[in-house]
């Protein structure tokens, strides 16, 4: 009986494959080990049967950024493990191409992101059940749709969640160029909050502090003028600091908080720990906490999502919030991308773009967006 129906099946299959079924050809990063993302990625294809199942849509994928976590998912280093071998990339924005026969909430045209952390959003094409899906606004441009869901959304919770700031508060930051912390300047910005940015000492900091005061930053300063103990005293002091470094930078960070203020830590680039003086403990009553934007995603309702999504794009959409700098790079270029990703003092966050029409159309939206933030 078994094999009777064994080998009806295999009837079945040979006659789908007479039948010739039509695909999309998909390209994309892919690695089977840990490891530097510049030698363990590979650019591989595949074929994705056109026909879907009910629950199913196709989408292209338009743009996907390089982020620091995608870069140590690569590594094996992230809290995220995804089994090996595995497609790189957490975020990115897709347009939808098809839609199987039951679903009713997303057309062809929509522009949707995905619902889910480190789901491979390097590749061209894919086909995913509509509940992996989250649709936003079709007229947002692609460089700011492709980094909205991470860092933005970031930013908005940890100035919402963690004090409740009036106009004129302050907060203070460090890795203030990063793409979280443009955005945290930003959305300050469009409350009224002052913002307090802390960037590594460089040659070029002068073009950098411009940059982050077109944004809406309220002071600028260096690491290296926390060795000008006065000029860190005359500065206002801050409700919440905001730590993506560690290591020291958390000390200096500290010196401009005031007593009983939170100092929210979402990041460690400098890969050192975090160096916390006791005094601040006892002295100042420092509130020492994380955050994390997947564990948030993932333990509040899809509305709540929702909500933040439509506050941070009705943020873009007023012209407050634009995306941070960006360098378009074509897929299939991808090698270089990731080695620039990992360089320090780059200052533009490197965006993978699947195609030469994208890429044209990122460069034209990037050049519209500075014009309309500015
Ligand atoms: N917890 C969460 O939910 C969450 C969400 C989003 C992002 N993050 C984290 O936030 C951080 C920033 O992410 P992003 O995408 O905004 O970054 P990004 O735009 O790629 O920029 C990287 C930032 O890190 C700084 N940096 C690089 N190497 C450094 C080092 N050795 N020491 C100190 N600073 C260094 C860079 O400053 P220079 O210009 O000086 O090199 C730049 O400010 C990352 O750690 C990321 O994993 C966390």
């Amino acid at each position: 009986m078994w094999f009777n129906k064994c080998r009806l099946i295999s009837g079945t299959c040979r006659n789908v494959i007479r039948r010739s079924v039509s695909t999309w050809e998909s390209s994309f990063l892919r690695y089977a080990e840990h490891g530097d993302p510049a030698k363990v990625l590979r650019l591989e294809t595949e074929q994705l049967s056109q026909n879907l199942f009910p629950s199913h849509v196709a989408v292209k994928f338009l743009a996907s950024p390089i982020n620091p976590a995608d870069i140590n998912t690569v590594q094996g280093v992230y809290a995220i493990k995804p089994p090996l071998p595995s497609v790189g990339g957490s975020e990115g924005v897709a347009e939808v191409i098809a839609v199987g026969a039951g679903v009713a909430d997303i057309k062809v045209g929509d522009r949707v992101i995905p619902a889910n952390p480190a789901t491979g959003t390097w590749r061209t094409y894919s086909v995913v059940p509509q509940e992996n899906l989250l649709k936003i606004p079709a007229d947002l441009p692609i460089a700011q749709a492709a980094t909205l869901a991470v860092n933005p959304c970031t930013a908005y919770r940890m100035l919402h969640d963690f004090a409740s700031l009036r106009p004129g508060d302050v907060v203070v930051q460090n890795g203030a160029n990063s793409a979280v912390g443009q955005a945290v300047i930003q959305i300050a910005a469009h409350n009224k909050w002052k913002t307090i940015n802390i960037i590594r000492d460089r040659p070029n900091k002068a073009d950098v502090a411009q940059q982050l005061a077109s944004l809406g930053a309220t002071y600028v300063i260096t690491d290296a003028d926390f060795k000008r103990s006065q000029l860190i005293e005359d500065l206002p002091k801050a409700r919440v600091g905001f730590n993506c470094v560690g290591g020291k930078a958390v000390s200096d960070l500290i010196k401009i908080l005031e007593p009983g203020a939170t100092l929210v830590t979402y990041g460690g680039m400098s890969k050192q720990p975090m160096i916390v003086p006791t005094t601040a403990m006892i002295f100042k009553d420092i509130i020492l906490c994380g955050f994390w934007m997947t564990r948030y995603n993932s333990e509040v309702s899809l509305e709540a999502r929702s909500e933040m999504l439509d506050s941070v794009v009705a943020i873009m959409k007023a012209g407050k919030l634009q995306p941070p700098l960006l360098e378009p790079v074509l897929l299939k270029d991808f090698r270089g991308a990731m080695e620039r990703s990992q360089e320090g003092f780059v200052g533009r966050k490197q965006l993978l773009v699947m195609d030469d029409s994208v890429f044209s159309q990122v460069k034209k939206d990037m050049g519209d967006l500075q014009d309309r933030c500015t």
